[in-house]
Formats: C-alpha cells, sequence, structure tokens
C-alpha cells in the first residue's frame, strides 16, 4: 500500500483496495508491505513487513529504544520538516472536519529551538526484570531498560544510570506491577532551563526506605544543579492517582522555572509546559493575543500555576485564574506574590462552578484565555464563556479534536476565528499545541440558538 499521511494518534493512513489501513512505522508518501493485524468495522490495522520505496521524509531514528518499541517518541523515522507539515495539517483537518470551521486563517506552525533534548520533565519506572527505563508502547507492566533518550537532556539520562547503578549495588527492592510487591516504584526527574535547578522525586510504595537518604546523596553526587531530592509515596497501582505524603530528603522540596521574566515554583507534582524552550513562546503568543489589557479584566481558566495569569497580570490586565487542583492554586498564590503580582486573583474549584461565580462578581471579561486538559472544556463551559461576551477568547489547546468541538460551541454567539497558531511542544511524537483567537463580531440576540440559552 502507499501511505497517504500521518494522523492524530501517531499511526501513518493509507487505502488498499478502499480500505483504509492504519499502520506503524511507516512515512508519508512511501510504499510499504504490510501483514494485516486486526480487521475492524471501518479500517484495518497492519504492520510494516517492508519499505518498498522510502519516502524523502524516512530517516533513520536516533534511538535504540526506537525499534523496541518505546513509548516515548514513535515518529523518529519522520524527518523533523515532515513531521511539522504532518501536525500543521491534522490541525487544518480536525478544524474543518470536526469543528466545520473553513478557510481559517492558519498560520506556519511555530517549531521547536531543538527538536531533540527538550524535555524537562521525564519519568521513569523501577522493574526487577530492568531496573529503570521506559515501559513499551501500550505495556505497562513491562520495561525498557533505559541505555540512551533523546528527549531528555543528558544530564537527565546521567542522572537515570547513576539510579540503575545504586539500585543493583544495593539490591534494593523494585517495585513488580504484575504482583505489586517491592519498593521502588518511580524517578521524576525535572529541569529547570531558566534557573538551571535540577529536582529529582523517588516514588516508592509505603514502608521503610532505609537507604533513602544514601539514595539522595549518591544522585546528588551526579551534578551540582541537583538542588533538590523527595520521596513520595503511591499506594495505588493507578500511576495518575496524586502522589501522597512527599517528604523531602535532600536540599529544597522544589526548584524554580523562569519563563517570560516570571519565576515559578516547580514542586514533584506540579503541572507545567514540558517544554520550557516553547512555553516562553507560548506565553509571548497569548501576551500578543491578547493585545492591550491595562487595566482590563483578564479570566485564565485551568490556570495551573498561573503562567498565563501571571503574564497577562504583569502586562497589567486585572487577572483571575481558576484551577481545579488546590496544589496548584496554592503554587500560583505563591508566585503571584514573588513576583511582586500579589494582587493577583486564583480561585481554587471546577471551571464549571468556579466561572459563574468570577462573572457575577466580577462582570464581563475583556479577555478569557483557556488552557483546559485533553477532555476539552466541553458545551457548557464554553457557552458559559461565549455568554460573558469577552471581546476576545484565546484557547489554548494540546487536543485538536476537543479544540474543534469546543470552538463549534463559540459560533452561534458571533466569535469569528482571527489567528490559528499550531506550536511544536513535543517533537518526535504526534502531539500538537494550537492556540486559537476568536473575536466577537456580532452582538448577541435572541437569535441564539435554544442550546445556548441555558440557566445560570
Ligand atoms: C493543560 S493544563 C494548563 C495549565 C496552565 N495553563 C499552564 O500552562 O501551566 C490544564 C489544567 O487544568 C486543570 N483542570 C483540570 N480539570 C479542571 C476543571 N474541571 N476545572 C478547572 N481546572 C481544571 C488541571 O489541574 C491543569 O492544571
Amino acid at each position: 500500500m502507499t501511505v497517504d499521511r500521518l494522523a492524530y494518534g501517531g499511526q501513518a493512513v493509507g487505502r488498499h483496495e478502499g480500505l483504509v489501513v492504519f499502520v506503524s512505522g511507516a512515512a508519508p508518501g512511501e510504499t510499504v508491505r504490510v501483514r494485516v493485524r486486526r480487521v475492524q468495522r471501518r479500517h484495518v490495522e497492519a504492520d510494516v513487513v517492508s519499505v518498498e520505496s522510502a519516502s524523502p521524509e524516512r530517516v533513520t531514528p536516533r534511538c535504540v529504544h526506537f525499534a523496541q518499541g518505546c513509548g516515548g517518541c514513535i515518529w523518529q523515522h519522520v524527518d523533523y520538516a515532515g513531521q511539522l507539515r504532518a501536525k500543521e495539517a491534522t490541525v487544518a483537518d480536525s478544524l474543518a472536519r470536526l469543528g466545520g470551521l473553513h478557510d481559517l486563517p492558519l498560520r506556519s506552525i511555530i517549531p521547536a529551538p531543538n527538536p531533540w533534548h527538550y524535555r524537562n520533565k521525564m519519568e521513569f519506572a523501577f522493574h526487577p526484570e530492568g531496573v529503570l527505563g521506559l515501559h513499551p508502547r501500550g505495556a505497562w507492566h513491562s520495561i525498557l531498560p533505559l541505555h540512551e533518550c533523546f528527549l531528555a537532556p543528558p544530564l537527565t539520562v546521567a542522572l537515570v544510570k547513576a539510579a540503575q547503578a545504586f539500585a543493583r549495588e544495593t539490591n534494593l527492592s523494585l517495585h513488580d506491577p504484575r504482583t505489586h510487591q517491592g519498593l521502588l516504584r518511580e524517578l521524576v526527574v525535572r529541569q529547570s532551563w531558566g534557573s538551571g535547578e535540577t529536582m529529582l522525586g523517588i516514588v516508592t510504595s509505603p514502608g521503610p526506605f532505609h537507604d533513602a537518604a544514601a539514595m539522595a546523596d549518591c544522585l546528588a553526587a551526579v551534578d551540582a544543579s541537583v538542588v533538590s531530592v523527595v520521596r513520595s509515596i503511591r499506594a495505588s497501582s493507578d500511576t495518575s492517582a496524586p502522589l501522597q505524603q512527599t517528604t523531602l530528603l535532600r536540599g529544597q522540596d522544589h526548584i524554580t522555572e523562569i519563563v517570560g521574566g516570571l519565576r515559578f515554583s516547580v514542586g514533584v507534582e506540579t503541572f507545567f509546559q514540558t517544554n520550557s524552550a516553547q512555553a516562553e513562546r507560548l506565553v509571548a503568543l497569548v501576551r500578543e493575543l491578547a493585545g492591550e489589557v491595562t487595566g482590563a479584566l483578564a479570566i485564565d481558566l485551568y490556570c495551573g500555576v498561573g503562567m498565563f495569569t501571571l503574564a497577562l497580570a504583569a502586562a497589567g490586565a486585572k487577572a483571575v485564574g481558576i484551577e481545579l487542583s488546590t496544589s496548584s492554586v496554592a503554587a500560583a498564590r505563591v508566585n503571584a506574590a514573588s513576583n511582586g503580582l500579589g494582587d493577583t486573583g486564583f480561585l481554587a474549584g471546577d471551571a464549571r462552578t468556579v466561572l459563574p461565580q468570577v462573572l457575577a462578581e466580577h462582570g464581563s471579561p475583556y479577555v478569557v484565555v483557556l488552557d483546559p486538559p485533553r477532555a476539552g472544556a466541553g458545551g457548557k463551559v464554553m457557552r458559559r464563556i461565549a455568554r460573558a461576551a469577552p471581546t476576545r477568547i484565546i484557547y489554548v489547546s494540546c487536543n485538536p479534536t476537543t479544540l474543534a468541538r469546543d470552538l463549534a460551541e463559540l459560533e452561534p454567539f458571533g466569535y469569528r476565528v482571527c489567528v490559528v497558531q499550531p506550536l511544536d511542544l513535543f517533537p518526535q511524537t504526534y502531539h500538537v499545541e494550537t492556540v486559537v483567537a476568536l473575536d466577537r463580531h456580532a452582538i448577541l440576540t435572541t437569535s441564539v440558538p435554544p442550546s445556548a440559552r441555558e440557566p445560570e
């Protein structure tokens, strides 16, 4: 079959005798011989057996773990220009197909300054069969012992190797996800690009950890930038559940990241953009799209530790951030104070319930920024924003499919897209960040559809 394009989700797509075929490890424009793995109702899933005529975009993957099925980066076989083209096409296609938004002012994607070594946070899993590494794609119960990683900065890999050696030499008990036995579970490495500080989080099961101080000292000896080592406890097998009980092993309990000239305190669990160089551009873009905000009300929904809220406050806005996580809100308040922006308001709670309260208290905002999780904001929040009639809405999205669905909600209220700016925050992966600015062109009238007229 001939491969037409790379799809959102990472796979390559082509057709064979009228059937849509999704195939891993192929590149656009090439002819591949494939073996069918699974037949679904509307498509077929297949694996490449051989490349008959290679795509001009095909390159040799850099990392030994790519061929082993590492779940980290699955587009290493496509050159960077090809990855960027695929991401631009994904954004345009999603907005048109899922949002009904055509002929949009789509700007060229902003590439990452370095498509390698860009991640400021990596999480590795301990495992009795491989000591410490990354999970293969879709195989959360096994491990690829880490030898190299080109998404992480070199120091991260050095720290993983030191932790592997320490665990081997001291014969520490390693957690087995199949039996739920064992002490050491994960190693979190966070590096600040702005301050150069490094933090390590050793995640363990509950129970005594006699070698904790020795392990912290051993890892801190790898590099003088390691200013923080903490131990966090995870009791449940759900790795997405919040960590319990973080204790300090060495140094301080946070590192400082600097973005847009502002300082942010980052703890072991704090959500922070993982590509610091692109976070800088993201903040600059949001400020540019917000325009002149001096004295104006700006609401930042899903604000995390306040990156956009504080950038808007620093530009003179009366800024209010809304965020579900109480620990992020606490960190946002600390960040506001340490940047001399203590007047900035942060409210903890679900956007669906807190947004109406903020609107009731402060009135209609000039600009609303929203940066929801992958699932999007949902119709209720989008319609609530639209009914508040801000002059401008800036939607920052990490998922073009939910972005398209959410934007479609704004159209009946007279909002028109004026900028679509994709950014590559995640080179070597299929993920794409998109910033969309919308302006209100029509005054809200009785022609608003019934679905938009809902109680507060
Ligand atoms: C993609 S992050 C954006 C964070 C921030 N804008 C940044 O760039 O650092 C999404 C944030 O939404 C928060 N969140 C998730 N569901 C929420 C909800 N229902 N209401 C408010 N915040 C929510 C998460 O805790 C997370 O901090």
